[in-house]
């Protein structure tokens, strides 16, 4: 077994001409993408078509040839589309199968559309098409996520949490404020989406193989047929090089899911037995097989372990590029699934997280039972601050107070003024109004803070930005 000198030529191959034997079968299955690649096939034409009318353009091929081809790929397009397209053994790839199935429409004249092409420019032109699509179709779906978490922060304004450091409770904060300071790290994300978008869409059709373009194509006419508002490529040998369009938006979509993976950990820990602030949608909850009682948060958990695995991804793809040499390698083609693999897991958990934050029901008391006096503490030591006394010492007397409270088996809240006094003289009768979990979010003024004031302008600001982006 193993290696097999099959009998024949390979002529049928489109790049058969110089062979004289046949491909081993199991090189022929090893070697094709179109499997994976085929999600490209409107991609592949919308390009060709392009392409050929800049071959008009440039006087090597008739406006009629043109509009003969353009509306030959127009018929393999609806055979994709009616699911009737046949591929055939030799079919490698979309684009080959793409070229073959015109030229069996239109005769030779097919074979005039990759004058002066490469699989490679082709290949770049459609990965960056599609990829550009895609990230655009992402970034609406995670902009409907903000403006779920900014809808819900407005709406639950006046529910109070603890918040945590080290997971050991710290201070007060609004629920809204836990919602927006999710949203904000989505916002990066999106950002992070719109920034590299340009430099997937720059065109590296007319590059060739990796020389350019002996037929003189117009690149600036293709760049804006086919919407590539980033423009051309700078250099026909990086524009046939390069996958680290792919490599940054796996980067993007791994640090999203890694943001996503810490919210749904949040959830996951409010949603357990002994916190209860939250409970996830029946819609993405599942039950246990043994236990009746049982509601289990899988749809964050999912989230969670698909984080994980995206990060996989980033070094996958950063490991097929590294090492190249200079130009096209079919190394290249090992990106195609990782691309595809990351934006399908990202688009799902963006959608998935969005359904679960608008369905997911809280409950305000097991929040407000979660405060307890002693994270009061701070606001004890800021009391005094107020009233001259230096931050290090008031953190030492609040310290004390704390350890008072303890000693007697007590709340912090329970020291009565007199009780503080016995710690430090300045602390006057007012001092009971240290003792108020709203207040001390409300205290937290300053822009970005729990206050209802600074939250209520987190949401606007939020707003604004998705208006404008
Ligand atoms: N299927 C190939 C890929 O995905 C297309 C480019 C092939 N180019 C070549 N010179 N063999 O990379």
């Amino acid at each position: 077994m193993g290696w097999a000198r099959a009998e024949g030529p390979a002529a049928k191959k489109l790049w058969g001409g110089r062979f004289t034997g046949a491909t081993d079968p199991l090189m022929e299955k090893f070697n094709e993408s179109l499997p994976f690649d085929r999600r490209m096939w409107a991609e592949d034409i919308r390009g060709s078509q392009a392409y050929a009318k800049a071959l008009a353009k440039a006087g090597v091929l008739t406006e009629e040839e043109s509009a003969t081809i353009v509306d030959g790929l127009s018929s393999v397009a609806s055979e994709w589309e009616a699911g009737s397209f046949e591929v055939k053994q030799g079919d490698e790839d979309i684009h080959t199968a793409n070229e073959r199935r015109l030229s069996e429409l239109i005769g030779p004249l097919g074979g005039k559309l990759h004058t002066g092409r490469s699989r490679n420019d082709q290949v770049a032109t459609d990965t960056r098409l599609w990829l550009a699509g895609a990230i655009g179709r992402v970034r609406a779906d995670l902009q409907a996520l903000i403006a779920a978490a900014a809808e819900r922060a407005e709406a639950e304004l006046d529910v109070l949490m603890p918040g945590y450091t080290h997971l050991q409770p710290a201070q007060t904060v609004r629920w809204s404020h836990w919602l927006l300071c999710h949203a904000a790290s989505w916002q990066r994300d999106d950002m992070r989406l719109a920034d590299l978008l340009p430099r997937v869409a720059t065109l590296p059709l007319g590059s060739g193989a990796l020389a350019g373009n002996p037929f003189g194509v117009d690149r600036r006419f293709l760049a804006r047929e086919l919407g590539f508002f980033g423009g051309v490529c700078p250099n026909s040998m990086d524009a046939v090089s390069d996958r680290d369009f792919v490599a940054e938006t796996l980067f993007a979509a791994s640090l999203h899911l890694v943001h996503l993976s810490r919210w749904a950990e949040d959830l996951i820990i409010y949603s357990s037995g002994p916190y209860r602030f939250v409970q996830c949608s029946d819609a993405y909850a599942t039950g246990s097989s043994l236990m009746p009682q049982k509601k289990n948060p899988d749809a964050l958990e999912l989230m969670r372990g698909k984080g994980g695995r995206s990060v996989g991804g980033v070094a996958a793809i950063l490991a097929v590029i590294k090492g190249t040499p200079t130009t096209y390698n079919k190394d290249f083609q090992e990106s195609w699934e990782l691309m595809f693999e990351a934006v399908d897991t990202l688009h799902d958990c963006v959608r998935i997280a969005h359904g679960v934050l608008s369905t997911l029901r809280i409950n305000p008391e097991a929040m407000r039972r979660g405060l307890s006096a002693d994270m009061l503490a701070t606001d004890l030591a800021e009391y005094l601050v107020r009233k001259g006394v230096p931050f290090r010492e008031t953190h030492h007397i609040s310290g004390a107070a704390v350890k008072m409270a303890e000693d007697r088996g007590c709340e912090l809240s329970d020291l009565t003024p007199d009780d503080l006094r016995t710690i430090h003289p300045l602390f006057a009768d007012d001092v009971a109004e240290v003792w108020d979990f709203r207040r001390s979010a409300d205290m937290r003024d300053t822009e970005g803070g729990a206050s209802e004031r600074s939250v209520l302008e987190q949401i606007q600001k939020l707003r604004d930005y998705l208006q404008n982006a």
